[in-house]
């Protein structure tokens, strides 16, 4: 659904990583580790079309992500729910509001209510859709993040560190949703460093391992 052939980029000076190779397809679940600064979230945001290749192609669902209008983008955009580390949400409105902010944004607000419900309680938030965002905790926050980033039904998630603030229990919870999501035949990239969680994730579904550092993106052995 999206494969990066041959990429690099560089925000101006040298490269920050190059000749990387990456298929997010259908069904697939990929870890994506490396040291702080390596390039991980430079690499997500190729993937959504959030920064374009300075080398190399991105395709989109088939097309050549650097030859799309800003509109053909926006549009491919919705087709991915992306996670991102420090979720951030608009403190004055209620979990409900900003969990379904994809689906108004996009003209699809009346859809709301019929998916709402089963999401909220999917991510074990039925009890909270009326909170404001900073009443919430680090854990539910997260898990709130990935209910608004799957309410539009993406067909690809993207995950940046998804785990970053919170404690081992909901990370695991979190993890579980992700392995749900994936069972349903949605490709799975999540960036982290947290290689407990990628050991936990070994233990519970097939997912593959790869480490971005020195500039590559290589295949990560059994060394973990
Ligand atoms: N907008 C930007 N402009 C210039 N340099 C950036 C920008 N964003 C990130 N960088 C640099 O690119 C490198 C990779 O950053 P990043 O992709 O965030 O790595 P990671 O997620 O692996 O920690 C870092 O050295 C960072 O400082
Ligand atoms: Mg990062």
């Amino acid at each position: 659904m999206i494969e990066l052939d041959n990429v690099s980029y560089s925000y101006g000076g040298g490269e920050l990583f190059s000749g990387v190779k990456l298929d997010l397809a259908p069904g697939s679940f990929q870890f994506l580790t490396g040291p702080s600064g390596a390039g991980k979230t430079t690499l997500l945001k190729l993937c959504y079309g959030a920064l374009t290749a300075t080398g190399g192609q991105v395709r989109m669902f088939g097309a050549d992500a650097a030859s799309m209008t800003r509109d053909q983008v926006a549009l491919t955009r919705r087709r991915i729910g992306v996670v991102h580390q420090d979720c951030e949400f608009l403190d004055h409105l209620p979990l409900a509001e900003n969990v379904s902010l994809p689906l108004t944004v996009s003209g699809r607000g009346g859809e709301a209510d019929e998916y709402l419900p089963e999401l909220l309680a999917w991510v074990g938030l039925s009890g909270q859709s009326s909170q404001l965002p900073p009443q919430l905790s680090g854990g539910e926050r997260q898990r709130a993040a990935l209910a608004r980033a799957v309410i539009t039904s993406p067909e690809v998630i993207i995950a940046d560190e998804p785990t970053g603030n919170i404690d081992w229990e909901m990370s695991q919870r979190l993890l579980h949703l992700l392995i749900e999501l994936n069972r349903m035949g949605k490709a799975v990239l999540v960036a982290t460093h947290d290689m407990n969680l990628i050991r936990a994730a070994g233990a519970q579904t097939q997912a593959r391992v790869l480490r971005l550092k020195g500039g590559q993106l290589l295949q990560a052995g059994a060394d973990l």
